[in-house]
């Protein structure tokens, strides 16, 4: 019960911010394009891809013509009604979900995560959640706030821009401990990479492991 008032005030805390954060202008374009280019490398015109935490949409758009299904999802039912506002092609489905409901459609070839991993409450199980549901050596492909490595000033206002709704809940994740928890849950890191000014914000490319079937 209590998980689920916990869910739903961060559902809330989304949907009332959904507006402005589709009205904000994009900080680093290029690191932005750079992003794109490499993850659209990542994929196959085969792939059916899953993504959680989709926003206002703006990936699904740009790469779902270069693969063969997309399914955007996100539990905020205004980040969706935003997203599904925009011209998209037909190989886009957006749909409000949370990260475990959305996972139920697996097997996907790929599972994209940009800045949602440091926002679940339980990234272990998140993390075991996806790996189950990729194909065998299927990419999990993320973009992840490490919080707790921001310098110290900008750690201390968290508190205060979290009680004035400015700031989610949130992990306050280490990329030690994001490293960590992606092999422990049985993927193998291929890339790291930064897009933009900020270390504290990497983009990783992990894959699926599978154990050798005796
Ligand atoms: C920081 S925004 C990132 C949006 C987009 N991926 C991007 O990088 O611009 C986080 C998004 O995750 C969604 N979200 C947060 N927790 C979620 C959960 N447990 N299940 C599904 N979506 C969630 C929010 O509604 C929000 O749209």
């Amino acid at each position: 019960m209590r998980g689920r008032m916990a869910q739903d005030a961060k559902r809330d805390f989304w949907n009332k911010i959904a507006g402005r954060y589709a009205a904000r202008p994009l900080r680093d374009v290029p690191a932005y394009e750079a992003m794109l280019a490499d993850l659209a490398a990542q994929l196959r015109p085969t792939d059916r891809v899953l993504e959680i935490g989709c926003g206002t949409g703006g990936v699904a758009i740009r790469l779902a013509p270069g693969v063969a299904e997309w399914t955007a999802t996100d539990f905020s039912p205004e980040m969706v009604a935003i997203a599904r506002a925009k011209p998209a092609g037909d190989k886009v489905r957006f749909v409000v979900a949370d990260t475990v409901q959305a996972l139920d459609g697996g097997p996907f070839d790929a599972i994209c995560a940009f800045n949602i991993l440091h926002l679940v409450d339980d990234l272990p199980g998140t993390l075991a959640h996806i790996h189950t549901n990729l194909t065998p050596e299927g990419l999990l492909i993320s973009k992840t706030w490490c919080l707790a490595d921001l310098p110290l000033w900008l750690r201390a206002l968290y508190p205060a821009l979290r009680i004035v709704k400015l700031f989610p809940a949130a992990s306050m994740l280490r990329l030690g401990q994001l490293r960590r928890a992606f092999v422990d849950a049985g993927f193998e890191i291929e890339a790291e990479r930064i897009f933009g000014a900020r270390p504290q914000n990497p983009y990783v490319v992990a894959r699926k492991m599978t154990m050798p079937v005796d």
